[in-house]
């Protein structure tokens, strides 16, 4: 497997690449765990030339204590990234991304006005800047990104569509631990007692999602349920649990009137926050 940090010896690499390969695109922010692992084997099927980011991309933290407690773990990550079978890493340094400014402001057509959009404001433009700046530099036939950050896939689908990207978004299920919890960088984070407590997250989801089945209440009371059940557990803080249209991403005030409906939660086990999701309709 090849390792790269700087952009000259990663263009150089790409160089010795056969001429109309198909390029495989797993961007992540390293820490990884099994859930990224089944992205790069997803994109392993379809081709052996599958190229891994890892970059902790400081213009998508709003919080500055998240960015500087975020896991690294360079070298675990290249171990497990070689077992998967991946052909080369790119781990380049902030310089090497963002040259110059980074203030480019994207078009992300309102899909974050709810879910994570208000909780954490200038996150998705972060995204948006290194996501194309990414695409730019490694210019993948298709990219795989997991169903976890389910927002975050709408709005990179959208940025491709809009900026004319030639690159195709492929999603990876959520990849989730014995009890459910999904797994997550930030799990490590989490105090034993926390971590025993997190799997009620999935649980409500999974409740919530055969409730809505029935039919048995509004969209909005379902969603002060998931609050109450995972707020009965002291350790859990719900920021936010909404459920949203599954492509406008607007908030659905009933079940009618939407083709797909995505129950989405947001949970604090202080200082780790959480992001689940589950479809519901
Ligand atoms: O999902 C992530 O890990 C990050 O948001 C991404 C897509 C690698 C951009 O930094």
């Amino acid at each position: 497997m090849i390792i790269c940090s700087k952009l000259a010896d990663f263009e150089r690499a790409m160089c010795q690449l056969p001429k109309d390969c198909e390029i495989g695109f797993v961007p992540t922010m390293g820490a990884l765990h099994n859930g990224h692992v089944s992205l790069v084997k997803k994109a392993l099927k379809r081709t052996k030339y599958v190229i891994v980011s890892i970059f902790v991309n400081p213009t998508q933290f709003n919080n500055p204590m998240d960015l500087e407690k975020y896991p690294r773990t360079l070298e675990e990550d290249c171990n497990k990234l070689e077992q998967a079978g991946a052909y080369l890493v790119f781990a380049p340094g902030t310089h090497e991304i963002y040259p110059d400014t980074h203030s480019k402001q994207f078009d992300l057509g309102g899909l974050d006005k709810y879910g994570e959009g208000p909780s954490r404001p200038g996150h998705f433009n972060g995204v948006a800047q290194v996501v194309t700046r990414l695409f730019d530099i490694v210019k993948p036939t298709f990219a795989v990104f997991g169903q976890k950050d389910f927002q975050q896939l709408a709005i990179i689908k959208h940025l491709v569509q809009s900026l004319g990207y030639n690159t195709q978004i492929v999603t990876g299920n959520t990849v989730r631990e014995k009890d459910g919890l999904a797994m997550s960088s930030r799990n490590m984070l989490l105090t034993k007692e926390q971590r025993e407590a997190a799997p009620l997250i999935y649980k409500t989801l999974r409740k919530a999602s055969a409730m809505a089945a029935q039919n048995l209440c509004s969209p909005n009371e379902l969603c002060k349920w998931v609050i109450e059940q995972i707020d009965s557990n002291p350790l859990l803080e719900t920021e936010y649990a909404q459920i949203l249209d599954g492509s406008s991403l607007v908030l659905a005030t009933s079940w009618q009137g939407h083709k797909e409906l995505q129950l989405c939660v947001a949970v604090n086990a202080k200082p780790v926050r959480l992001i689940d999701n589950i479809k519901i309709k």
